[in-house]
């Protein structure tokens, strides 16, 4: 069975202490994960190691970081390797969230070059995609997550890509509370999963987690979740609510 996974991400948001205590009270509801479910909490770089404490030993938690660079070492000031990750036993790593792309002009060649640093330093990429409002109301969604997927990850090899996680994020449901219905999602996750397996074929498209990201909370995650190509979610706002967060993790199949 495909992994589901609930993922937390943060974005720029909690002090340290807010942190600490949302974690608290989220581990506190002691959520048992069974062997194909996993809770991930993509927190900010300095919370990182608080975050991997807090959570070790728990089955089925686990932590990303929220971005990594596109260069492996050197005078990059401010900016935080994959291979620092590595050393401090960051499993996942979100790549290419659609804040990235419009505020840090990350195009899908530098995305590509992130994704394979974390495969080499063995952190799972979970990759973003997602089309903006004024391609959805053209109608080529489809065609440009697929680009999205061309330009970032097929020059993967099938070992490569059977290792990543990709995450689906309509840009126009992100922070909007405006939801892409279930339908909406189903269609386009089986789409996804229609262009991985016409590049490395069924077998491996059907072991990658496709997640939904966009206005994901507690009263919609269970109908998101149920559609058989949706294998969990990435959930900006209601993450950083305690109980909305938890109802989100119970709600993975
Ligand atoms: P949202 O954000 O849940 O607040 O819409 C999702 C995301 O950006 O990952």
């Amino acid at each position: 069975m495909r992994k589901k996974i609930a993922a937390a991400n943060w974005k720029m948001n909690c002090t340290y202490q807010q942190g600490e205590q949302l974690l608290t009270e989220i581990l506190s509801s002691n959520i048992a994960l069974n062997d194909h479910q996993e809770a991930v909490f993509a927190v900010p770089f300095p919370y990182l190691t608080m975050a991997a404490e807090k959570t070790g030993g728990r089955k089925g938690y686990a932590i990303a970081a929220q971005n990594c660079y596109n260069k492996k070492s050197g005078a990059y000031t401010g900016e935080v390797s994959a291979e620092m990750l590595k050393s401090i036993n960051i499993p996942y790593c979100l790549v290419g969230h659609s804040e990235r792309r419009e505020y840090f002009q990350e195009s899908n060649q530098m995305l590509a070059e992130k994704i394979d640093l974390l495969l080499a330093n063995g952190i799972i990429p979970i990759f973003c995609c997602g089309e903006p409002l004024e391609i959805r109301e053209a109608g080529t969604q489809n065609s440009f997550v697929a680009k999205q997927l061309e330009e970032s990850l097929f020059h993967l090899s099938p070992e490569a890509v059977a290792g990543i996680v990709i995450a689906y994020e309509p840009i126009w449901a992100i922070g909007t509370g405006k939801t892409a219905s279930a339908a909406q999602a189903q269609e386009i996750h089986a789409y996804l999963r229609s262009v991985l397996a016409g590049k490395y074929g069924q077998a491996i498209a059907d072991t990658i987690p496709v997640l939904y990201g966009g206005s994901v909370k507690g009263s919609n995650a269970q109908e998101l979740f149920s559609c058989p190509d949706v294998d969990g979610g990435l959930v900006g706002g209601a993450s950083l609510n305690a109980e909305e967060f938890s109802t989100i993790i119970k709600s993975l199949p």
